[in-house]
């Protein structure tokens, strides 16, 4: 018996089939057990990534976003917030596909340089290395993973907690895709938009430079016109205003200008440039008329700082 055990080819063959069986089977028990390890090796990374972020959010974001990220009124929105994380409200309004990770992560890393369609005086930076911005690649992911932890308490708010304000670019997908709005009378929704608008009051320098009326139009005395510029210069805006179209004051003229531009096209322009057709929908009654009184006071006050 004991001959035939290790003479046997069969018996060796045997025994070499079960110690790779009793093989395998140890290391897949390593491999099983090395599972729940690296789990918590993960959560413990997380957390001290998490702990990065606070760290960096503090130095960096809080004076546009708040403390604990509530957002701050004129600079920045509101990010611990239900609106913000629950699947039917900003991804949507935006209308992102990814993951909300992504979308923080690539508004981090990219910023958004444009404010065309901002409410915000001031842009979101750009924070990413690989768009130029002053943060490695690990960084923006530590700032990320932060901004993720507020999940559970941003979905814990009830809609008076939640500190979201409107964005602007929100308020013009309501006027075409809000279906309670589609199906208020024509005056409830000029009315509905109007105060959505007013919470946002923008004053006229921030007007004149956010929707670029610069990039046509001259304050100063000593432009001449269109050298460069492509609309009429506004020096003497004031002198000329009240008699260009017989019947109109000068308010009622710079307004029709502003709101209806094809009213009236100023000579020598028809060809040259033309002045944008939708301040009317861009800007509230309230910022239009600021506007106007502001184009035509020379003494204007202009801060250098906005
Ligand atoms: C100068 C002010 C400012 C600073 C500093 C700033 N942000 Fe922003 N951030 C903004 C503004 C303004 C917006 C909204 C831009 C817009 O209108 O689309 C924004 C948008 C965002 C958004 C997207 C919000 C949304 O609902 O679409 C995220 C995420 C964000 N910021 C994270 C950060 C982080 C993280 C930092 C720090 C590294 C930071 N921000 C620093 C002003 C700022
Ligand atoms: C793309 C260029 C462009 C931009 C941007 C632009 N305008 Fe104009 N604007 C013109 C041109 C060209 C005219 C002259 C033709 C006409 O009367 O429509 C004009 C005419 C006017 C007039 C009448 C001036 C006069 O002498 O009779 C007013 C007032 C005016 N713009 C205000 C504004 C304001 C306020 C903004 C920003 C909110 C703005 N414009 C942005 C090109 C522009």
């Amino acid at each position: 018996m004991h001959r035939l055990y290790t003479r046997s080819p069969i018996a060796k063959i045997m025994w070499g089939i079960v110690s790779s069986l009793v093989g395998i089977i140890v290391l897949l028990m390593v491999l099983v057990s090395e599972n729940p390890r690296m789990e918590a090796q993960t959560i413990n990374w997380e957390g001290r990534s998490i702990e990065n972020g606070a760290k960096l959010f503090a130095d960096n974001c809080l004076i546009c976003h708040g403390p604990n990220g509530q957002g701050i009124l004129g600079k920045g929105p509101a990010l611990n917030s239900y609106y913000f994380f629950t699947e039917t409200g900003r991804l949507k309004d935006v209308d992102w596909t990814g993951t909300l990770e992504d979308y923080v992560k690539l508004t981090i890393a990219a910023g958004r340089p444009s404010k065309v369609e901002s409410q915000y005086p001031e842009v979101m930076p750009t924070w990413g290395g690989q768009f130029g911005g002053p943060m490695r690649g690990d960084q923006v992911v530590d700032l990320t993973l932060y901004v993720m932890n507020w999940e559970e308490s941003a979905l814990a708010q009830t809609p008076d907690e939640d500190p979201f304000q409107p964005f602007e670019d929100v308020i013009r997908l309501v006027e075409f895709q809000n279906t309670a709005f589609i199906l208020m009378s024509e005056e409830e929704q000029a009315a509905a938009l109007e105060e959505y608008r007013s919470r946002f009051f923008r004053s006229p320098q921030t007007i004149w430079e956010s929707e670029a009326c610069f990039a046509c139009h001259n304050l100063e005395v000593n432009q001449v016109d269109y050298a460069g510029q492509n609309g009429p210069n506004f020096a003497d805006l004031h002198e000329r205003a009240g008699s260009r179209v017989a019947d109109m004051t000068a308010e009622e003229y710079v307004y029709e200008s502003i709101v209806s531009p094809r009213a009236f096209i100023v000579e020598t322009y028809e060809e040259v440039g033309q002045m944008p057709q939708n301040f009317a929908e861009k800007l509230s009654e309230d910022e239009i008329q600021a506007l106007v009184a502001w184009l035509l006071n020379p003494d204007r006050e202009i801060t250098e700082e906005e």
